[in-house]
């Protein structure tokens, strides 16, 4: 049985890209894997700097999890803070990391050309992530597109630390899934929750109507084929079935379609969609400690696995003085 493991931000709203993305998957996984999914705040703190919203933020991301069937006696669920040993390995890791690999990272690069004023944990952001894989021995990481790199940066720490010490780790693979690896948001740059062009999964349908029906358009004449390689089309896409989609793609062929349907038809779906996670989710959301309990739980397991690695890692580079 694989080890599947993969985390999110509690940085904002969780949203179609980080569904379709990561979620969806990991969800229909539990069922053949050993599945390891985790709220990542540790990360969330290199750009948050207001805490009640962390909590919200984080205990929000655990129901939608809940709500869209992640099940906890499935799945090892757990919020990253709860298990700090990871922070630990983070330095034994940064020490084997190069200067180079990390100012190499162009999620880092993007944001210093976005005018965000670094700090060190947002330039050592990958050891952290690489950590998290590492201290859990995960065999499949799946992710969208934008974290392929920083895979690869686990990948290396891996290899380095390995070559260094021996043989501690497992050497992880991504997993990137070619249709939906990079969902494009309202204004058709990536979807993220940085970018504040995020459809989030559970906005009010007010707030959601809102939002689809700015979803950016080209000024193409109503009597004119459409463009396929677009946000709406994109977006649309994810809801339907091969043969949905052809059609779909048959009707951007076709003069006379007017954006403003298919936004409403995407809507209806949309609702439709998530409809029924709705209703856990507003449940959820009222009972907190049920929540808290499931992370508890999650972490004490998670810890278990988490200590074997650390402990291994603490021996290998001879932290373990007295033995
Ligand atoms: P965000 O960029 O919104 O902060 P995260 O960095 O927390 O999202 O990403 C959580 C997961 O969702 C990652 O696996 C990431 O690759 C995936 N993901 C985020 N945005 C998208 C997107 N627009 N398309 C596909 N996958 C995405
Ligand atoms: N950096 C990832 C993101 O922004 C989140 C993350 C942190 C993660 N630790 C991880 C993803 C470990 C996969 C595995 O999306």
């Amino acid at each position: 049985m694989k080890r599947v493991l993969s985390g999110i931000q509690p940085s904002g709203q969780l949203h179609l890209g980080n569904y379709f993305g990561m979620m969806e998957r990991m969800i229909r996984y539990q069922e053949q894997n050993d599945l390891f999914c985790f709220i990542v705040n540790y990360h969330a703190l290199t750009t948050i700097f207001d805490r009640e919203k962390l909590k919200r933020n984080t205990f929000e991301a655990a129901c939608d999890f809940l709500a869209l069937g992640l099940d906890p006696d499935k799945v090892t669920f757990w919020v990253q803070g709860d298990v700090p040993q990871v922070t630990e390995l983070t330095w034994l890791l940064s020490n084997v990391t190069g200067m180079g690999l990390l100012e190499r990272a162009t999620s880092y690069k993007d944001k210093l050309a976005k005018g965000l004023t670094p700090n060190v944990g947002l330039f050592s952001y990958p050891i952290l992530m690489a950590a998290d894989i590492l201290c859990y021995g995960a065999d499949l990481v799946p992710v969208g597109k934008d974290q392929k790199q920083h895979l690869e940066m686990s990948r290396d720490i891996a290899l380095r630390f390995n070559k260094t010490y021996g043989e501690v780790f497992v050497i992880p693979e991504p997993e990137i899934e070619t249709t939906t690896q990079l969902v494009p948001g309202i204004d058709g740059q990536k979807m993220s929750k940085s970018y504040g062009n995020t459809i989030p999964l559970f906005a009010d349908e007010k707030t959601l109507k809102k939002l689809i029906m700015s979803i950016v358009t080209d000024s193409t004449p109503v009597d004119e084929p459409k463009d396929k390689n677009s946000p709406l089309f994109q977006i649309y896409s994810l809801f339907l079935n091969s043969e949905e989609r052809q059609k779909l793609s048959d009707r951007y062929d076709t003069p006379g379609l007017r954006y403003s349907e298919i936004k409403k038809e995407l809507y209806d779906r949309m609702i439709e969609y998530f409809g029924p996670y709705r209703d856990k989710r507003d449940y959820l959301i009222k009972h907190r400690d049920y929540v808290f309990e499931v992370l508890e739980q999650g972490a004490q397991k998670a810890a278990v696995v988490a200590d074997e690695y650390l402990q291994k890692a603490r021996e290998a580079v001879g932290l373990n003085y007295r033995s």
